[in-house]
């Protein structure tokens, strides 16, 4: 009798505490790059991008690639802050294609 209440219970033990152990942030909704940078990046670098607080760089002229932008962003670089604390990997995705369209 013991074994089935074992059986029982382990499917419930499973998903109570598998699976997440990385403390990744998720994205919570649907992913705008446009607002992750309004939320993240709008105070040193401006709605256009060009803001340059601290010596932030233009995005509007930046040609740094992509790869190493989300490098960047994930990481930090002087004084931008490291973002991986609070953006998913997709969200720095989708603001790394939101960045395209600060580019005239
Ligand atoms: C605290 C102010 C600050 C915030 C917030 C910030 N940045 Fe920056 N960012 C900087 C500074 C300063 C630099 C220049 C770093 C250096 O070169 O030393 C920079 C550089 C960059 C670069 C490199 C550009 C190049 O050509 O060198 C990218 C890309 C970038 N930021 C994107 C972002 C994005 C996207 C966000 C929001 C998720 C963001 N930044 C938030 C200050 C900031």
């Amino acid at each position: 009798m013991r074994v089935y209440y074992f059986l029982f219970f382990l499917p419930a033990l499973f998903f109570s505490c598998g699976g997440n152990t990385s403390r990744k942030p998720e994205p919570t909704g649907p992913i705008s790059g446009k607002d992750i940078y309004n939320a993240n990046c709008v105070t040193c670098h401006g709605d256009d991008g060009k803001k340059g607080t601290l010596g932030a760089a233009d995005l509007s002229k930046s040609m740094m690639d992509k790869k190493t932008q989300f490098v960047t962003i994930k990481d930090g670089k002087g004084a931008m802050a490291p973002m991986k604390a609070v953006m998913a990997d997709q969200e720095i995705y989708a603001v790394i294609e939101f960045l395209e369209t600060l580019k005239k």
